[in-house]
């Protein structure tokens, strides 16, 4: 007999029936009960033991962590809790587990010990809970732009260009069997290395992504990106995944639209599929903030944050008003910003973002229209000639969860800005042609989906969002 998932078993309405469940111990009670979970949801089926007839050497193995196969009537349960049960006519040991050994022992661990246990964390509940979602919300992601009639593009991972000017990168070399190829003092030789070339990881797929907006009309990738900044933050890792749509004809309002459409779309699309797992993920956040004092506990559960979302305008605000606002909020207000702003130019640390995002709109902001100097070289300059066409989504206990622009189309007045910032304009050929044959205005940004899944899971630190997080900290995966 094949086995059904415990998920199907615990939905389905056939008791009586004959079945086959295979998944892991979680628990073992009074010699009878197991509770026993296969990772399809995050429920348990209770699976209660004949262990009268059952040798005692069997029983001793049941143990947290071991892999077991039961084999029973389905029939309704009398426990609190539960709808169906097993009674087990059939138990097999698959793989034992030796609760000396074991490190994920059912109790509650820290998030900082889960974490160097990530190819075991997954066995928690919420963990779990967390990777389904995350599942789930890629799904969403896959669904929401092939429904729009976008085309999916997998960019280059590997990259010779350099452009993006998003924070230090990764370099790729190739490693000859004998040896790196080496100049005299030592260093890689990049002329006879594999790529010929001084090559990275991918910090973004934007540019190769806006010349297949150039063709295709819409596009979208999906993929790994790497960012070697060492910033120990719990909103940073070397290895994220981005999601970036391009489209062309599409202006800086058409851009707010569509990522305010976009993120809609896929925290629904979770909501209704991942009930389960949100409420556990609810009820952990509430349990975590009993501990907080009352002053600083959220005023909203995860699924009413998620609803707010859903059905409240995003709010759009140009970086001078945004200004305007950290200014007037000095000095009182705001005594926890290590750093003022008084001078319109001035990048907006994450605490300036969190102000206005959490204590002032206390919605989700749009801000766009930022300077020129601090933003990246494609995007569209306005007729006032110093702010571009930018725009950030910042989200409450997220802060910035998006960046994208409209992209300059202008060709000269690309090359102006890419000959004032000292890049190799020859680096970029390939780029400039989109600007040189059939130019068009165009838009896309870049959603960090870890902060995405952060948001989602109502979880604080990124490196619990993601399977093996890549941070200085947890190299050993
Ligand atoms: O704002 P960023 O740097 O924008 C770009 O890379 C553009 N090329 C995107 C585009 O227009 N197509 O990064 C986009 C998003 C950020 O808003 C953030 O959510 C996420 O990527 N992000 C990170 N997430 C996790 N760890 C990091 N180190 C991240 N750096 C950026
Ligand atoms: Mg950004």
């Amino acid at each position: 007999m094949k086995h059904t998932k415990v998920k199907d078993l615990l939905n389905g309405t056939k008791t009586l029936h004959e079945v086959k469940a295979k998944g892991w111990v979680r628990t073992f009670r009074n010699n009878q009960f197991i509770a026993l979970n296969d990772g399809s949801t995050i429920n348990n089926i209770q699976c209660v033991v004949d262990f009268e007839n059952t040798p005692d050497e069997t029983l001793k193995r049941i143990t947290t962590g071991a892999a077991v196969s039961v084999t029973g009537t389905l029939v309704e349960s009398q426990g609190a809790g539960q709808t169906v049960e097993i009674q087990v006519t059939k138990l097999e040991i698959l793989g034992d587990s030796d609760p000396e050994k074991y490190p994920m022992q059912p109790k509650k661990h820290s998030l900082e010990f889960l974490r160097e246990n990530a190819h075991l964390r997954i066995r928690t509940n919420a963990f779990g809970a967390i990777m389904r979602v995350r599942s789930t919300l890629s799904f969403a992601v896959h669904q929401y732009f092939q429904e729009k009639g976008f085309f999916y593009v997998n960019t280059p991972i590997i990259t010779g260009s350099d452009a993006e000017g998003a924070g230090e990168m990764f370099r790729v070399t190739a490693l000859p069997f004998d040896g790196t190829p080496r100049t005299e003092d030592g260093q890689v030789n990049f002329k006879e290395d594999f790529f010929g070339k001084e090559t990275n990881l991918t910090v973004s797929g934007q540019l190769e992504g806006e010349t297949y907006a150039m063709a295709l009309g819409q596009i979208y990738t999906f993929g790994p990106t790497f960012r070697a900044e060492n910033s120990n933050t719990s909103r940073h890792l070397a290895e994220f995944w981005m999601i970036e749509p391009e489209v062309a004809f599409n202006n800086l309002a058409d851009n707010m639209d569509l990522a305010e459409d976009f993120i809609k779309y896929v925290i629904k699309y979770t909501v209704d599929k991942c009930g389960d797992d949100l409420k556990f993920l609810e009820q952990r956040l509430l349990d975590e903030e009993k501990s907080k004092p009352q002053a600083e506990r959220s005023e909203m559960s995860l699924l009413e944050k998620l609803s707010f979302v859903m059905d409240n305008n995003f709010k759009r605000v140009s970086y001078t008003e945004a200004i305007d606002i950290l200014k007037s909020s000095k000095p009182n207000k705001n005594k926890k910003f290590n750093y003022i702003i008084d001078e319109w130019g001035a990048d907006l640390q994450s605490e300036h973002e969190r102000y206005l995002v959490e204590k002032h709109f206390k919605c989700p902001v749009i801000l766009f229209d930022y300077p020129a100097k601090i933003k990246a070289f494609y995007m569209r300059l306005n007729e006032d000639g110093k702010t571009v066409r930018a725009m950030d989504i910042l989200f409450p206990g997220i802060g910035e969860i998006v960046g994208g622009s409209q992209r300059e189309e202008r060709l000269d007045v690309l090359l102006q800005k890419i000959a004032d910032l000292g890049i190799d304009e020859k680096e970029l050929w390939w780029y400039l042609d989109t600007r040189r044959f059939g130019t068009a205005i165009h838009s896309g940004f870049g959603l960090g989906f870890e902060r995405l899944v952060l948001f989602v899971t109502g979880m604080s630190n990124i490196r619990d969002v993601i399977p093996f997080p890549r941070t200085p900290q947890n190299a050993e995966f």
